[in-house]
C-alpha cells in the first residue's frame, strides 16, 4: 500500500495529532465509515476538506467529539441529548442541536447555519485523535462528494490517493452505513438520515414518535445528505430486481437469487440486514465496473438496518444531477 497509509497498530499518534493541529487532514476509521478529519475550529483546514471532496459548501459537516463534556461546549445541550448520548455514545448516532454561543467550531463546518451536528464515534483510533487534539474534529465521509462512502482504507486510497498526508487503516468498518442523523432542536425529533441506529430504537428510548424528514428538492433541504442522488456508483442501479440480465451485475440478498448475472455479490446469504449493511458500500464499489451494464439489486426488507440500506440504495439509483 501507499506510504500515506498506516496501520492502526503502528501509526504515530503524535504525528497524526501534529498534522491535525497544523491544519492538515487525516483520514481515520470509525465504526460506520472512514472519515476525513480536520480540527473543526480551523477554518482553513475545514475549507480544505470541502475542496478535496468537491463538496458543495452548503452541506454541513459532522463534528466528532470524544466525550459528552466536549459536545456540551459546542452545542446547546438538552434533556433528549443527554438521554440519547448516555444510551448510544460512543456509537452511530449524530445529534443536531443549536450551536452554542461560545462554540469553537468553524462556521464553515456548519455551513453558516445555527445548528451543529455532533457525534462520538465508537472507534479507539478516532477517539484517540479527538482526545489528543483536545478539540472536536470535523469529519465527513472520506469520499469525493456524491460517491459511496469508504468502509476500508483501500476505498479511501481509490478516492484520494496520496492527496491526503495520512490515512489510518483500521480494517473494515463494522457498521458499514453512516450514522443516523437526528434533529432534536425542536418539539418533535426529526430523522434527517436513517443510519446505524434505527428509528424504532430511538423512539423507544425517547418515548416519543420521531418525524421522518422527506427528501425534498435541493434548496430547502434540512439535511443536504438527503439529496436524492448522493451515494452514487457510476453504473445505473436497478432496484427490486427479481430477474437479472446476463450483462448485469447482481447485488443479492438472502439464500436464493435469480440466476444468469455476469457477476454476483451476496450482501448476506442468511438474510441478515446487519451483515448486509457492513458489506453494502464495498459491494457497490466492486460491482461498479464498466464491464457490466448495470447493478441489479434484489429487494431488501425495510426493517432494522434495512431502512438505512434501502435509503442509500434509492439514492444510488436516483438520476444523477
Ligand atoms: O457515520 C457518519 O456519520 C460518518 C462518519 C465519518 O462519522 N460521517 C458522515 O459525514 O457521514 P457526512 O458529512 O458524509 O454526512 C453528514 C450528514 C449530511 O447528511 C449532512 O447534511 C448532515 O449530516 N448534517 C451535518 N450537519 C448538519 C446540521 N447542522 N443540520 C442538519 N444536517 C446536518
Ligand atoms: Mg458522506
Amino acid at each position: 500500500m501507499s506510504i500515506n497509509v498506516q496501520s492502526h497498530n503502528s501509526f504515530s499518534r503524535e504525528k497524526a495529532i501534529n498534522l491535525l493541529q497544523s491544519g492538515k487532514l487525516v483520514v481515520f476509521p470509525t465504526e460506520t465509515v472512514y472519515g476525513i478529519g480536520a480540527v473543526a475550529a480551523d477554518d482553513k483546514a475545514v475549507a480544505s476538506i470541502f475542496a478535496l471532496k468537491g463538496r458543495p459548501s452548503f452541506n454541513p459537516l459532522i463534528v466528532h467529539v470524544s466525550s459528552i463534556a466536549m459536545a456540551q461546549k459546542e452545542v446547546v445541550w438538552n434533556e433528549r441529548a443527554e438521554l440519547l448520548a448516555k444510551k448510544f455514545w460512543p456509537g452511530p448516532l449524530t445529534l443536531v442541536l443549536h450551536r452554542n454561543k461560545h462554540a469553537s467550531v468553524s462556521f464553515l463546518a456548519s455551513a453558516g447555519g445555527d445548528t451543529l451536528a455532533v457525534r462520538m464515534p465508537d472507534n479507539q483510533v478516532a477517539l484517540a485523535l479527538i482526545e489528543g487534539s483536545g478539540k472536536p474534529l470535523a469529519a465527513p465521509s472520506a469520499n469525493r462528494s456524491g460517491r459511496v462512502s469508504p468502509t476500508s482504507a483501500q476505498h479511501v486510497l481509490e478516492e484520494f490517493g496520496d492527496s491526503v498526508p495520512l490515512i489510518i487503516d483500521g480494517g473494515d468498518c463494522k457498521v458499514g452505513v453512516e450514522s443516523t442523523v437526528l434533529d432534536i432542536t425542536g418539539e418533535r425529533p426529526v430523522l434527517l438520515r436513517p443510519g446505524g441506529i434505527t428509528q424504532e430504537v430511538l423512539e423507544e428510548i425517547l418515548n416519543q414518535k420521531i418525524m421522518r424528514a422527506s427528501a425534498t428538492a435541493q434548496g430547502d433541504l434540512k439535511s443536504p445528505g438527503m439529496l436524492e442522488s448522493h451515494y452514487a456508483p457510476g453504473l445505473p442501479v436497478r432496484l427490486n430486481a427479481t430477474s437479472v440480465d446476463s450483462a448485469e451485475a447482481l447485488l443479492a440478498f438472502g439464500p436464493n437469487h435469480p440466476a444468469g448475472a455476469s457477476r454476483v455479490i451476496n450482501l448476506s446469504e442468511k438474510g441478515d440486514t446487519v451483515e448486509a449493511a457492513a458489506r453494502l458500500f464495498a459491494a457497490l464499489r466492486e460491482l461498479d465496473d464498466t464491464s457490466y451494464t448495470a447493478i441489479a439489486v434484489m429487494p431488501i426488507p425495510d426493517i432494522g438496518l434495512g431502512v438505512a440500506i434501502n435509503d442509500r440504495l434509492r439514492r444510488a439509483a436516483a438520476q444523477k444531477p
